[in-house]
């Protein structure tokens, strides 16, 4: 082997070396940092009680005669601590969503932010 050939060689180990440690070495996806202030009731608290809460709490027959889906309905459950209470789990409140995981830590801290900041229809 020709000394060309040959640093042609170390030079192509030593890229795909450093690819397969790149790939390793990677930490898994940035997720987006979770914004907990000046929440938005339209843009983050519906699209979480949306895809989270409207397959039982709404319509013209919600469970537990508990809607969701509007921020009157929603107020209500903020008011008597049951919206807080079902999803962060605590004791005393029956665990939302139903037989279900509980909802990512983000999203809690997202509703417990925009309460905590006056559950504004904002
Ligand atoms: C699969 C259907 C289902 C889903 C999904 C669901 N719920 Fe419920 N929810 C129920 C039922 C049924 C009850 C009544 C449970 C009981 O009294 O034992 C209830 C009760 C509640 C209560 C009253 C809890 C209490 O302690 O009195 C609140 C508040 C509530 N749900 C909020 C939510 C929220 C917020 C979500 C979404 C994160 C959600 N639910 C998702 C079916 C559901």
């Amino acid at each position: 082997m020709n000394r060309d050939k040959l640093t042609t060689l170390l030079l192509l180990s030593a890229m795909v070396g450093i690819l397969i440690f790149e790939a390793c070495n990677k930490k898994s996806p940035v997720t987006p940092d979770c914004i907990i202030t000046d929440v938005s009731f339209s843009e983050v608290i519906v699209p979480i009680l949306e895809d989270n809460c409207y397959g039982c709490h709404s319509g013209n027959n919600p469970s537990s005669g508990i809607p969701l889906d509007s921020y009157e309905a929603i107020k209500q459950q903020v008011a008597n601590q049951k919206l807080y209470g079902s999803i962060a789990r605590l004791p005393g409140y029956v665990p939302m969503p139903l037989n279900k995981d509980s909802l990512p830590k983000c999203k809690i801290n997202q509703i417990k932010a925009w309460i905590d900041e006056g559950a504004n229809n904002n």
